[in-house]
């Protein structure tokens, strides 16, 4: 989509990104002073593997004042991304013959951190209608003796969705009972829109195999500053600190005080792109519900909706039925140009995920396109 898309720039057509996965606000200020000042202060060397002290500091304040978990710093690494911690975190847990939970639509990386683990990725499936929570039914029969964890992501990319806390409580009562590691995926826990975002790890602080990962990418727009963290048991925290010291060394150290200055400093800024964000969601649902054979609800968060496009399948375009994601994202594209990624990247066959971290303009825009592509259609 990217090649096509970039093809149909060069030939001088006005093409709508709405495929991007990070905030579109720049760093806030004071975010980009303390990186200044750093560097000033000669913050330029190596640092400790899971992170500068005053960084894990500021990430067990952090937890505690915004999820109300409570750790101590040598239970925090920090990393290059929750990416980074992630797949340090899968590497130190799983290997060959063991089996990971994941559910689709899952975040693309998911399967392949698990792979690269040479365990084995168990792919579950949710229910559209209930916010993408989890088919319970089938991921009871899915968890076996090889199965050591489970990845969660809420609020979800790409789903947008948001769990219920009943939900989440019935994932960590699975992990109990079947003595399985919890990776819950916060990326997006800033960017909750219709209830408070409660972690998993607040609801159940006494399990210790729930591992919690967060992020400065979107919370903060910092996605290209690479700071994310996890926190969890202190001999896994220190397994994954020796992988990062052999493979990164360390996160980078004018990032590291890019992200003391985010977490500790004025928390408006976060919701300031919240609140822009939440606007965005409005428009953007308004405009995709509106249209016949796009059935889109309104997810609770993170800044992504994922319309069911199978009310278009079967209908003609350019002389051939539509007849999957691909097909529908292709369609959007030529016929609109608008780009979306296709629910197949992410283990999906009825569903396109359009992110709204993109101008108010853009989204009124792109959705009038679309309408009247869809009322062209045969
Ligand atoms: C679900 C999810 N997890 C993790 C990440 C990566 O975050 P980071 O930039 O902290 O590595 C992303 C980025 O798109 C994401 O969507």
């Amino acid at each position: 989509m990217t090649t096509r898309a970039a093809e149909l720039r060069a030939a001088g057509v006005d093409v709508i990104n709405m495929s991007v996965g990070e905030p579109d606000f720049p760093t806030p200020d004071h975010i980009v002073a303390a990186s200044q000042q750093a560097i000033a202060d000669g913050f330029t060397r190596y640092t400790p593997a899971p992170g500068l002290p005053q960084l894990r500091e500021a990430i067990v304040a952090k937890l505690a004042r915004d999820n109300g978990i409570k750790v101590s710093p040598e239970q925090v690494i920090a990393s290059n991304g929750a990416k980074h911690s992630l797949f340090n975190a899968c590497m130190a847990l799983f290997q060959q013959g063991d089996e990971v939970i994941i559910f689709a639509p899952y975040w693309v990386s998911f399967p392949e951190f698990v792979n690269f683990s040479h365990a084995t990725p168990v792919v579950v499936g949710t229910d559209s209608e209930r916010r993408f929570e989890p088919l319970f039914d089938e991921l009871e029969d899915r968890i076996g003796p090889r199965t050591k964890g489970i990845i969660m992501n809420s609020p979800s990319n790409p789903t947008g969705g948001v769990w219920s806390r009943a939900a989440v409580e019935q994932i960590i009562g699975l992990a109990r009972k079947h003595d399985l590691w919890l990776l819950t995926d916060e990326c997006y826990e800033a960017l909750a829109y219709d209830e408070p975002f409660v972690s998993a790890a607040a609801i159940d602080p006494d399990f210790e195999k729930i591992l919690t990962f967060q992020s400065c990418s979107k919370t903060y727009a910092m996605t290209g500053w690479r700071i994310g963290y996890m926190t969890g048991p202190v001999e896994l925290v220190k397994a994954m600190s020796r992988l990062q010291g052999q493979s990164t060394s360390c996160p980078n150290s004018i990032g590291q005080m890019a992200a003391v200055a985010a977490l500790t400093g004025d928390q408006s800024v976060v919701q300031e792109m919240k609140a822009a964000f939440q606007r965005r969601r409005g428009l953007v649902v308004e405009r995709l519900a509106a249209i016949a054979g796009i059935k889109c609800g309104e997810p609770g968060g993170a800044f992504y909706v994922f319309p069911d496009v199978g009310g278009l399948f079967g209908q003609n375009w350019d002389g051939r039925p539509l007849e999957s994601p691909d097909d529908v994202t292709e369609f959007f594209l030529t016929a609109a140009h608008v780009v979306t990624v296709s629910g197949e990247a992410f283990g999906d066959n009825r569903h396109v995920r359009f992110s709204y971290a993109v101008s108010d303009e853009d989204i009124i825009t792109a959705g009038q396109r679309i309408a009247d592509a869809v009322a062209g259609l045969t």
